[in-house]
């Protein structure tokens, strides 16, 4: 496998991609890439497709527990949320196993990098979901469109503070993903939603 000395992308195969399919950056910027432990292409692949389908089971858990709080069922939530727990434990295992996990540095960079792409492709999914008339997708499209940038924002500007120990809240809207530091907003500065839609990060 490859791996991107631009973006830290790790891209499975044996064929060297013609550029990295996450950032784009040309072929030179990809370095053979052995994951230590791991012998063979399909067990590779599957390490995967596990950490794909772990991470999905343990969202979807948490969503359907939301759900059964909602509608009054508090042990099936207690239920859904120790699933998902348990799924979240394999997807790490996965993901370990994968070498995806690095130094706090390299983990920091690595997801500034996923933010940016993150943000650089909803416009593209925002044009199509009005292209085929669901406005309503776009709008929540336009969330992450608007959300994705600011993350990168603030890994980027804790990486300039990571030697120096600077204590800072952080605050999560609830409705549109935009996180703020250091301050709990009025208003949020995104979707408009209030404050009590923020929940504070332990
Ligand atoms: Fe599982
Ligand atoms: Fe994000
Ligand atoms: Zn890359
Ligand atoms: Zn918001």
């Amino acid at each position: 496998m490859w791996k991107c000395t631009n973006c830290h992308h790790v891209e499975l195969g044996s064929v060297k991609p013609e550029s990295c399919p996450l950032c784009g950056a040309e072929a030179e910027k990809l370095v053979l890439h052995e994951v230590p432990g791991i012998k063979g292409e399909k067990t590779l692949q599957n390490l995967k497709a596990g950490f794909v389908a772990e991470s999905q089971a343990n969202l979807r858990n948490l969503a359907f527990a939301m759900k059964a709080e909602q509608e009054g069922y508090p042990q099936m939530a207690r239920l859904f949320r120790a699933v998902a727990e348990a799924e979240a434990v394999h997807a790490f295992h996965h993901l370990r196993l994968l070498g995806g996990i690095s130094g706090t540095q390299e983990n920091m960079e690595s997801a500034f990098e996923k933010e940016n792409l993150a943000s650089n492709a909803y416009p593209g999914f925002i044009k199509e979901a009005n292209e085929e008339d669901n406005p309503h997708v776009a709008r929540i499209f336009g969330y992450s469109r608007d959300v994705e940038r600011g993350h990168a924002r603030l890994y980027s500007k804790a990486l300039d503070h990571m030697v120096s120990d600077v204590d800072t809240e952080y605050y999560v809207c609830g409705i549109c993903g935009y996180v703020s530091d250091g301050v709990l907003p009025d208003e949020c500065p995104i979707c408009g939603a209030s404050k009590e839609k923020f929940r504070k990060v332990v």
